[in-house]
């Protein structure tokens, strides 16, 4: 996230979990795109670990995956990138094969190689402590000339005891600025862009408060269902999967007053600091505050789609939530009694983020006769995706010969806007940054475990033996018939 253009270090760029999902959808795509774009210095050495491959399997498997999914695929750059790759065979409990990945770290050194290492866990978040643990004892942690670093997906724990456990394990072995926790919504362009709107702008900071903001809506909604994944998601729900950590996340950056300087540090501590002043639920405000649902059957561009429970791997009786809504509060000067609305879930009827300042009603109504109603008040919309942009909603008058009033709208998209400017996934930008050791868009410990502690009452009160069974809206739908009454005394949901 350096402003000046971007170079990487040469490191040995070490993925556990080779063989899955990730590396094959996000990281290996990303990687081949930054060596196309020349941003990844020659000499990284990309080091798979896993349980089933040799390297032929794994630069056989991966030049499969990019050559099928990467439009104009070329196969001089691949044959660059290929080259320097090595696979190392082992099961994650096994410390031999740690201290055999240990030899090959050493040897790709001891060759001219860089000594730099970045260790990546790309596996399902049960199996990070048995890694970090043969990773110390194969002393992978130590540096050598180099510098060492980690990156640990998330979600981060299960719950706050689970990630300050996680977080004590890799401090044994690590500092906190070689932990790299990554969330790849601060990769997003448009999630950056909420900070340079807000500070690269002198006119949105005045009304950027409780004076001037009605309330705050943050929704990500995603058409896909579980996509194959329920192992994960049955443990996860949408509690985990987004809402502790991405629309956390949004709300931090959406919410928090101007750093210092553009420092990691800086911008890191005025997050921490409205994650801090979030108030905390207790768990008899949960059936007040907030909504979960899971998605029936239903339909999706025509097509049917099966409802959670008759997803493959998927409890028939599971609780496992697709859907929330919840308000939120935050204790602070700027925006004390100002609700914030988050909403996630899967098997909506579009993919669409956004970031919407809803502000208040003008103070004295004018233009009563003409009503400004509910659906036109001012509202600053930050798309997130698709359609990446930012749209100012506000009242015209209508030419004519009485007073008519109609809204309009400011629209500008960054697509229309910079047609000329590829754009990059969010992992690329992320992967740099570990590259070069900058950690501004990597979530510190406080703003993990502040996470974990909002969300730790919706936890309690919707996985207690006691909690009710969570209601169904259809796939397709805009989710629970229940949420609206959430939003009903500050308006309606947006819809794209
Ligand atoms: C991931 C979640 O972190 O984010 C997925 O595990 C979700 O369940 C995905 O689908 C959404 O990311 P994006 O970038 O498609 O909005």
């Amino acid at each position: 996230m350096t402003p000046a253009a971007r170079a990487a270090e040469a490191a040995a760029f070490v993925v556990f979990g080779a063989t899955g999902d990730l590396t094959r959808r996000k990281l290996l795509p990303s990687l081949y795109h930054l060596a196309s774009d020349r941003r990844l210095p020659p000499e990284l050495v990309l080091v798979g670990f896993g349980r089933r491959w040799t390297t032929e399997d794994f630069t056989r498997e991966m030049e499969a995956a990019l050559s099928s999914s990467v439009p104009g695929f070329d196969r001089a750059t691949w044959a660059r990138f290929r080259s320097r790759m090595r696979y190392v065979q082992g099961e994650f409990g096994d410390a031999e094969a740690f201290r055999s990945l240990a030899r090959v770290l050493d040897g790709i050194r001891e060759e001219g190689g860089p000594a730099n290492r970045l260790l990546y866990l790309a596996t399902p978040p049960d199996a990070y402590a048995t890694i970090i643990d043969n990773v110390e004892r194969a002393g992978l942690h130590h540096e050598r000339g180099g510098w060492t670093r980690i990156v640990v997906e998330k979600p981060f724990g299960r719950d706050l005891a689970s990630a300050t456990e996680l977080n004590e394990r890799l401090r044994r072995c690590f500092s906190e600025s070689q932990i790299h926790r990554i969330d790849h919504y601060l990769g997003k362009n448009t999630v950056q862009n909420i900070l340079v709107l807000r500070f690269a702008n002198s006119i949105f900071e005045p009304l950027w408060s409780r004076q001037f903001v009605d309330h705050v809506q943050i929704t990500v909604a995603e058409t896909i269902g579980i996509e194959g994944r329920a192992a994960y998601y049955e443990k996860a729900g949408a509690v985990r999967d987004m809402l502790q950590n991405h629309l956390l996340q949004l709300l931090s950056l959406t919410a928090m007053e101007a750093p210092t300087s553009f420092e990691s540090e800086s911008v890191r501590e005025e997050k921490a600091k409205v994650l801090r002043a979030v108030r905390r639920l207790g768990v008899a405000d949960v059936p007040r505050v907030a909504r979960r649902a899971q998605y029936g059957p239903g339909e999706m561009d025509g097509k049917q789609v099966p409802g959670y429970r008759q997803e493959p791997g998927v409890d028939p009786r599971s609780v496992t939530p697709t859907f929330i809504a919840v308000r939120l509060l935050i204790d602070n000067w700027r925006w004390k009694g100002v609700p914030f609305f988050l909403r996630t879930g899967k098997r909506l009827p579009h993919k669409w983020s956004e970031v919407a300042i809803k502000f208040q009603r003008p103070p004295h109504p004018l233009f009563e006769a003409a009503r400004i109603r509910e659906a036109a008040r001012n509202v600053l919309s930050l798309r997130i995706q698709p359609n990446e942009g930012i749209g100012l909603s506000f009242q015209t008058q209508v030419p004519g010969l009485e007073v008519r009033l109609a809204p309009a709208n400011l629209d500008f998209s960054t697509g229309d806007a910079f047609p000329d400017e590829e754009s990059h996934d969010a992992y690329e930008t992320l992967l740099l940054d570990c590259l070069q050791g900058d950690r501004t868009l990597f979530a510190r410990w406080d703003e993990v475990a502040e996470s974990w502690k909002i969300v730790a009452p919706l936890l309690e009160a919707w996985e207690g033996a006691d909690a009710d069974e969570p209601s169904e809206y259809p796939a397709g739908s805009w989710g629970p018939d229940a949420a609206r009454e959430l939003v009903a005394r500050n308006g309606t949901w947006r819809q794209p």
